[in-house]
């Protein structure tokens, strides 16, 4: 006998009992979103290979060990977006976007793919719902982004999401930060792992963010990026930091923030669940991103990415609210041929109506209908025999409280 096929290692299904979930927090997401001006884009789900690699950079571990990637029939390198970041950026450029008003604010809801390793809050295929801000390169626009990042959380409930915020600076003071950090690794190199060994050949910060104990004991005593920052990149970082102060938005200045794409620059930040230590969501500022894949073009810009898997998780671990479970309004149970279809004619009516209803299509005996309609959830239940067809009404019962109310059938207009 053949295999049974599964999902692919790392992909999740999601079941009718959590889609509303997911609905839930689209919708709040995007509803915020909007409350700050973005506008919801839609890109295509691969891009060739080119746009990652310029974009989120070539050295960094999405793109040299983590990318879905495949040659088409003509040959090209296409590649599963890992994130929306360059994809954006790619949309805007091509349809001229920065030729128009700004600061232009977009925001998406996407599925993304990275072959890592599978774990709790960790997927080969995720979903995530992102903001990019593009045209501002002043410090309120880093501190919008932020309150707009934490009040997403807030209204779903989730009040004491940590936020952690950092500079990694200008390619300018970066690079006299990287000599330093390599100088102070190489004198180290015997306790760092195999991976932080490679970074320190490509990326140096990177290893501030190894989750090994030897490297992070290391890296705790390297040298901090903020003791490197230019005068202008200070002020911003400042600017930043007192802005948040005013709007009462707590955080904490952590220099082992620095992101594993490499077109940050400046601001970068994490929202860190305290409770299962995941990020939930974490962005930054880009300036050099649009030169660096158009270089007539100079556009600021920066943004963030939400994980909709893992806030989905930690939001019900909480047991936080997802809104109504709503699964349709009426159920029509028929009795006999007659009752059957008056029973089939109501649903279409009803629906006409714009509600929900469901009717019997098992030829089910009554019990195991009305047993029906109680586990999936219908708001009212109604029975229709010969009595019914004959007098021309029926009693609504509401399933929350077992009220019931008589309505014409002829009527459906008055029955809610
Ligand atoms: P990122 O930190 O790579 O940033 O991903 C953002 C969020 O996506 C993470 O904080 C996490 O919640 C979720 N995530 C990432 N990888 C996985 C995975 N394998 N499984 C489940 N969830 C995951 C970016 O992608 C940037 N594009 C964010 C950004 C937008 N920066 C500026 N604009």
């Amino acid at each position: 006998m053949s295999e049974r096929i599964e999902a692919v290692r790392g992909t999740k299904d999601v079941l009718p009992a959590d889609v509303y979930k997911w609905r839930y927090v689209e919708r709040v997401a995007a509803d915020t979103a909007a409350c700050y001006g973005f506008e919801e884009v839609r890109f295509p789900t691969f891009e060739k290979t080119e746009l990652f690699k310029r974009g989120v950079g070539d050295s960094t571990d999405v793109v040299q060990k983590e990318m879905y990637t495949f040659q088409t029939k003509g040959e090209t390198s296409v590649t599963l977006r890992p994130e929306g970041t360059a994809s954006v950026a790619r949309l805007c450029i091509q349809n001229g976007l920065f030729a128009g008003l700004m600061p232009l604010k977009l925001f998406y809801s996407i599925s993304c793919f990275r072959y890592e390793k599978p774990q709790a809050g960790r997927y080969r295929e995720f979903h995530q719902f992102g903001v990019e801000m593009y045209g501002s390169p002043e410090p309120h626009a880093d501190c919008e982004t932020i309150c707009l990042a934490d009040r997403i959380l807030r209204r779903m409930g989730l009040n004491d999401i940590e936020l952690k915020i950092n500079s990694i600076g200008c390619p300018s003071c970066r690079a006299e930060y990287n000599a330093a950090l390599k100088s102070y690794f190489d004198s180290h190199v015997s306790e760092l792992c195999g991976t932080c060994t490679e970074r320190l050949q490509r990326n140096p910060m990177r290893i501030l963010d190894c989750k090994c104990p030897s490297c992070a004991a290391v890296a705790s005593k390297a040298p901090k990026i903020t003791d490197y920052l230019c005068q202008e990149c200070r002020e911003h970082f400042g600017h930043t930091c007192d802005t948040l102060a005013d709007l009462n938005i707590k955080y904490t200045v952590d220099p082992f923030i620095v992101r594993g794409l490499d077109y940050y620059t400046r601001t970068v930040f994490e929202f860190i669940d305290p409770r299962s230590g995941l990020t939930i969501l974490a962005g930054g500022r880009y300036d050099g991103l649009v030169s660096q894949l158009e270089p007539k073009l100079k556009v600021p810009g920066l943004g963030f990415a939400m994980g909709l898997e893992r806030l989905i998780m930690i939001m019900s671990d909480r047991g936080l609210s997802f809104g109504e479970h709503k699964t349709y309004d009426v159920y029509l149970a028929g009795l006999g041929e007659r009752g059957s279809r008056l029973a089939f004619n109501l649903a279409e009516r009803l629906r006409e109506r714009g509600l929900g209803a469901c009717t019997d299509l098992m030829g089910r005996s009554l019990k195991a209908q009305m047993k029906y309609a109680d586990k999936t959830g219908a708001l009212y239940t109604m029975v229709l025999g010969d009595s019914e067809v004959d007098s021309g009404s029926a009693e609504l019962r509401d399933m929350r409280d077992g009220t019931v109310r008589r309505v014409d059938l002829s009527k459906v207009e008055q029955w809610f």
